[in-house]
């Protein structure tokens, strides 16, 4: 977890939801595209670490996005998905027709639990490979590619290690500034972070020929599956966020300036509308400021917005989230792009800077959709980031800064908060406190929680309930939530 200095503790805004909100901004339905919406409450992609091995639905995702459904969200999307047929753990796939089956029982779960009120998208990603941290020895034994290069400079150092294996014997027992002489600048990085392609490499050439198809082709499962829609993932730390990057240097005319990184982002955007019916919503998230140096901040995005609006019906802003300022990960482990500024901006936390975490997103976001309304564009825009409160939201709605707003944590937290606002019993909300208890069961890979979901009573618990539970018996959805009223 990023730490500020100095750190300021940030207590959570205080809140008192009216009990009519009949008339409130997020209360008023809306049309985006093919998109129905009953109000504009939207929950955004979270990874909770329930697919199978494989990548295919399990009982425990079906349980969780059934969970969420219950607190009838307008829009509910589910998280990244690999749009590549290729093993990537327990992480959610729709790279192969295999996979339709799982995703039309959870798209028919959300249904069925919402009782038709909510719109289900699900967020289709493609990401470059990134190797674990290795232990250094193992590094220098099994994974570093030996070149001419290293045996001159093993020479000149005067190392007269005969044959590879002692070199790289002779290499692992190197002291560090002899070995930032010898190794690349990637080698090091492979050593010291663990090695992770970037789209500039001569290895991501063949992307802007394949990953058309392969967002199509999945678009296209979502929708036999029974989805309402995509959302392509145009953000944070992968392949489409890369591309779009201002840090985007290829020379094939897919990087550079403005035109040549968007080209693919658009041709991915053609091929996924050309794959579903109209019926199918064809959304992307993209970020309103990567927060890093030399990235694409709010005074470019807004160009980037306006370029790929037009192909979009609902166009989603998150910030930050880049490999490219993350912490050094422990042996063993892989790069987390949360873990730097970036990461603190992409989900805030209570401890923070003297702005603090809540609406962070909201300045940046106002001058994009402002510049989008400005060109005659009414793409709807969603906005997360800190989102947590009645007040909140309506003040990202009123600013003109949204038309849906993003909770990602809150609703975590608690899934029928935006439900307990429409009822009136808005003090019932359980309310995020914004440690990222979650976000560190994420970067661990382990299965997402809420702290907070267990201290209340196990009452969700009962048998016959598959996929709700763990094997140690821990809740894995969050408690029921009863409204008051005649027994
Ligand atoms: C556990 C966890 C998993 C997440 N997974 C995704 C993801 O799959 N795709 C994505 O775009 N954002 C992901 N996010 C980021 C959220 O969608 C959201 O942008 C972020 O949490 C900030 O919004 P919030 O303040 O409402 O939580 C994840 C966040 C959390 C906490």
């Amino acid at each position: 977890m990023y730490r500020h200095v100095p750190l300021v503790k940030h207590p959570l805004p205080p809140t008192a939801p009216p009990a009519d909100v009949s008339q409130a901004l997020l209360f008023q339905p809306l049309v985006a595209g093919p998109l129905e919406l009953r109000d504009r409450t939207w929950i955004p992609a979270m990874v909770p670490w329930r697919a199978t091995p494989d990548g295919e639905v399990s009982e425990r995702v079906i349980a969780w996005y059934r969970r969420f459904a219950v607190g009838r969200p307008a829009a509910l999307v589910v998280e990244a998905t690999g749009v590549r047929d290729v093993p990537s753990g327990p992480l959610l796939r729709i790279g192969h027709d295999r996979f339709v089956p799982g995703l039309e029982r959870l798209a028919a779960a959300v249904r069925e639990a919402s009782g038709g009120a909510t719109r289900l998208l699900i967020q289709l990603i493609d990401f470059l490979p990134l190797k674990r941290r290795p232990e250094p020895g193992r590094f220098f034994r099994e994974f570093l590619r030996l070149t001419d290069d290293h045996r001159i400079a093993l020479r000149r150092l005067g190392v007269t290690a005969e044959g590879d294996a002692a070199r790289r014997e002779a290499l692992a027992a190197l002291p560090r500034p002899a070995l930032a002489e010898i190794l690349t600048a990637r080698e090091l990085e492979a050593l010291d972070l663990g090695a992770r392609e970037r789209i500039t490499d001569p290895s991501a050439a063949a992307l802007p020929r394949q990953l058309p198809e392969l967002f199509g082709a999945a678009a296209r499962r979502a929708e036999a599956a029974g989805f309402d829609g995509v959302e392509l993932h145009m953000a944070h730390a992968y392949t489409l966020a890369s591309f779009l990057s201002a840090t985007n240097t290829r020379t094939d005319g897919y990087g550079g300036d403005l035109a040549g990184r968007l080209r693919l982002p658009l041709e991915v955007i053609h091929a996924t509308r050309s794959a579903v019916t109209s019926r199918m919503a064809v959304a992307a998230r993209i970020l309103a400021d990567e927060c890093i140096r030399g990235g694409t901040d709010a005074s470019e995005s807004p160009s980037l917005a306006a370029a790929l609006a037009p192909g979009l019906d609902v166009l989603s802003l998150s910030r930050g989230g880049k490999f490219d300022d993350a912490k050094q990960p422990k042996v063993g482990a892989a790069l987390y792009p949360y873990t730097g500024r970036s990461g603190w901006e992409c989900m805030p936390t209570v401890n923070g800077d003297a702005r603090g975490p809540f609406g962070r997103n909201l300045e940046p976001a106002r001058a994009l959709r402002a510049a989008l309304r400005a060109k005659g564009l009414g793409t709807p825009i969603v906005v997360a980031g800190g989102i947590a409160t009645f007040e909140d939201a309506e003040h990202l709605l009123a600013s003109g800064a949204a038309d849906l707003v993003g909770s990602a944590r809150q609703s975590l937290a608690d899934p029928d908060w935006f439900e307990k606002l429409r009822r009136g019993h808005g003090s019932a909300i359980r309310r995020c406190t914004f440690t990222n208890y979650c976000e560190g069961l994420d970067q661990a890979h382990k299965a997402v929680t809420c702290k907070l979901w267990d201290r209340l009573p196990p009452d969700s618990l009962a048998p016959g309930r598959p996929g709700e539970v763990d094997d140690e018996g821990h809740r894995l959805v969050p408690p029921t939530w009863q409204p008051p009223g005649p027994a």
